[in-house]
C-alpha cells in the first residue's frame, strides 16, 4: 500500500516572513494519514524543522557534482546537512529555463542518491506534444533516460506535470491522467521489477487545488500531488493535505 504524498513546491517564493504559512499547516500535517512534505527555497529549509515539525522538508534541486568550483550552486550534501528530505529534479522550468537534459537529471539523481535524498523526479509533455499524440512517447523517453537504474520505493517518486497545466489553471481531464498514470505504473514494473515498481509513488503536478485535489487523487495510480501555487498559503494546502490523508 503506497502513502499518499502532499508535496508543495514553493519555486521562488518565500522569504522566513511566511513560515507562519507553514505553522498553520502544520496542525493539518500532524493528523494527517499521508506524507506532507514542503520543497522551498534553500535559504528556507532548515526553518522547516523549527516551524513545523510534521513537515518534511525538501529541496527544488542540486548539482550533479558532490562539490568544487560551480559558482553559486548546491550540492545534494549540502541541502541534505540544511535538513532536506527530498528534492523535486527535472522539473520543466529548470528544463526549459536553464537547459536541463535528461541526462543531466539523470546525474543529479544519482548524486541526490548517494548524498542519501529521495527524488522527485518530474516528467511532462507540452501542449504540442500532446495534440500530436506523442504524451506517452515523450513521458516514456524522459523516464528511461532520467531515471538511474538504481530506483526503489523508498528513494524514487515520479512526478507527471504536464507542462501546459502548470500554473495555467488548465489541468487535464481525469482519464487522461489515469492514462498516463497507469503508463508510468507499466514502465516503472517492467524496467524495475513488479516489487519496486509497484512501491515508487507517483504524484500528479499542474494547476492542483482545494477543487479538484479530491477528483485526481481518485484516480488509479495517483499517489498525491506536487503542488505549486496552492501550497503557498496554509488555508489552499490544508485542504490539499486534507484530501490526500
Ligand atoms: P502549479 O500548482 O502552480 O500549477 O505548479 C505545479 C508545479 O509546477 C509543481 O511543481
Amino acid at each position: 500500500m503506497r502513502r499518499k504524498l502532499a508535496a508543495g513546491n514553493w519555486k521562488m517564493n518565500g522569504v522566513h516572513a511566511n513560515l507562519d504559512e507553514v505553522a498553520a499547516m502544520n496542525d493539518a500535517a500532524a493528523s494527517a494519514d499521508c506524507d506532507v512534505l514542503l520543497c522551498v527555497p534553500a535559504t528556507l529549509i532548515n526553518a522547516i524543522d523549527d516551524a513545523a515539525p510534521n513537515i518534511i522538508a525538501g529541496a527544488q534541486d542540486c548539482h550533479q557534482n558532490t562539490s568544487g568550483a560551480h559558482t553559486g550552486e548546491i550540492s545534494a550534501d549540502q541541502i541534505c546537512d540544511a535538513g532536506a528530505e527530498y528534492v523535486i529534479l527535472g522539473h520543466s522550468e529548470r528544463r526549459a529555463d536553464n537547459g536541463e537534459t535528461n541526462k543531466c537529471v539523470r546525474e543529479k539523481t544519482n548524486a541526490a542518491w548517494a548524498a542519501g535524498l529521495k527524488a522527485i523526479v518530474c516528467v511532462g509533455e507540452t501542449l504540442d506534444q500532446r495534440k500530436s499524440s506523442n504524451t506517452l512517447d515523450i513521458i516514456g523517453g524522459q523516464m528511461a533516460a532520467s531515471i538511474p537504474d538504481m530506483a526503489t520505493g523508498e528513494n524514487l517518486v515520479v512526478a507527471y506535470e504536464p507542462i501546459w497545466a502548470i500554473g495555467t489553471g488548465l489541468t487535464p481531464t481525469t482519464d487522461e491522467i489515469g492514462e498516463v498514470h497507469d503508463f508510468i505504473r507499466i514502465r516503472l514494473e517492467k524496467r524495475f521489477g513488479e516489487g519496486v515498481g509497484r512501491s515508487v509513488r507517483i504524484v500528479y503536478g499542474g494547476s492542483m487545488n482545494p477543487k479538484n485535489v479530491a477528483e485526481i487523487s481518485a484516480v488509479s495510480n495517483v499517489d498525491g500531488g506536487l503542488v505549486g501555487g496552492a501550497s503557498l498559503k496554509a488555508t489552499d494546502f490544508n485542504t490539499i493535505i486534507k484530501a490526500l490523508g
